[in-house]
């Protein structure tokens, strides 16, 4: 049976490169960077490769990157260690209602440890309100949180009106994005948009799992997250995942925005006419317009489970998502699609399509209609009740 794989915000193939210079450094050149001889030297060479790849990418020093396990790590690094250096200057910290568990529920943490947390709503396209914004931030305000592109429906913030905002009201407040993913998706310009840290992860961008990295502005500084050998520049011990980071390099270098911008486009402009064109009462939560990113599509359909629908389409060959890959376990209503104010009919029967560079247009075609045959079949037993 073909295999379509429309599931690639959750996780993406691991590229051909990448898997090359990993299988370097996993069976030849596989020496500790801390040991001081050639085979040492040669892996240390490929992590700080990396690194200046990384930081070439975002138009920032090497030194201000740091790798880590991923992005769930990187936030929880970053939002930890802004806490914990600020707590003496002030008590509040902002984020927004859309973000990823890994930035949502620490923040959910510290309101229940008696700390002043706001969070932001958004409007309908995922778009935090400017306004909150400016009226939460005070002189007490230590830390603003906001992801940069949403997992679930791929809404982009504007980075730098929000690092402008922060940095007239708040000057002290370290302003943190999740850029998860935004990498390799759309510009990422941290002084532009006067980001103090930020958080990647390789996995979303064909890369391999367990490796990401932090970017922290020179100046900036935050505890150490794990105490040991002083690796990482003593922010992050442990001995590095040389082949990882290197499989992280080598995606970093060869990604190209305009090119598979035009791509996605392409894929996203075909599946909404599609199944607009043969589809009744359904909903497109994240139409082809510049304030979402082109590879996510949020697609509602009424009276449907979206989880009976997802497992009829993987009996096809077909794998997508109930919102977002994290929280579809759960069994809860997404809380961005709650945030964006979809219809609570729809709200259960949404799924995620998320492309990549190697979907291609006979998918995107294969798909919706299996999905219109599908849906017809679900909905002539729910509607019969
Ligand atoms: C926006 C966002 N942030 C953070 C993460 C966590 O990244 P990782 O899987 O590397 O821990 C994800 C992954 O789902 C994500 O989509």
């Amino acid at each position: 049976m073909k295999r379509v794989y429309f599931d690639n915000s959750a996780t993406t193939r691991v590229d051909d490169s990448a898997i090359e210079v990993m299988n370097i450094y996993h069976s030849e050149l596989y020496g500790n960077p801390s040991s001081l001889h050639s085979m040492g030297v040669d892996a240390e060479k490929a992590v700080e490769k990396s690194r200046e790849i990384i930081a070439r990418r975002l138009g920032v020093f090497k030194t201000e990157i740091y790798f880590t396990s991923g992005g769930s790590e990187g936030n929880n690094l970053l939002i930890k260690g802004a806490v914990e250096k600020g707590k003496r200057r002030g008590n509040r910290i902002i984020t927004t209602k859309i973000e990823h568990p890994s930035v949502l529920e620490l923040f959910k943490e510290y309101e229940q440890k008696g700390m002043d947390v706001v969070f932001l709503d958004v409007d309908k396209n995922g778009i935090l309100n400017m306004d909150q914004l400016a009226e939460s931030l005070s002189e007490d305000t230590i830390l603003v949180s906001v992801m940069m592109v949403n997992n679930e429906i791929g809404s982009i913030q504007d980075m730098q009106s929000i690092g402008r905002l922060i940095k007239k009201i708040s000057p002290k407040a370290l302003y943190h994005s999740d850029c998860v993913q935004a990498f390799g998706k759309v510009e990422i310009n941290p002084n532009d948009s006067k980001i103090d840290m930020l958080t990647l992860s390789a996995h979303k961008m064909h890369g391999p799992k367990g490796v990401g990295c932090v970017h922290i502005k020179k100046g900036v500084s935050v505890p150490a997250f794990i105490k040991g050998g002083g690796q990482e520049q003593s922010l992050r011990a442990g001995t590095e995942n040389v082949a990882g980071i290197a499989g992280f390099g080598a995606v970093a270098e060869s990604f190209d925005i305009v090119k598979s911008s035009n791509h996605f486009e392409e894929l996203k402009k075909r599946f909404i006419e599609r199944a607009s064109e043969t589809m009744l009462d359904i909903a497109i939560n994240s139409p082809l317009d510049e304030s979402f990113v082109p590879n996510i599509l949020s697609i509602s359909f009424k009276d449907v489970k979206a989880e009976i629908l997802l497992h009829s389409l993987e009996k096809q060959g077909i794998f997508v998502s109930t919102g977002s890959a994290c929280s579809s376990k759960k069994n809860t209503a997404s809380h961005v699609l709650k945030a964006a104010g979809i219809a609570k009919d729809y709200i259960e029967g949404t799924l995620r399509i998320s492309f990549s560079k190697y979907n291609t247009v006979e998918e995107v075609v294969y798909c919706v209609d299996k999905i219109k045959s599908e849906v017809e079949k679900i909905r002539r037993f729910t509607r019969r009740k």
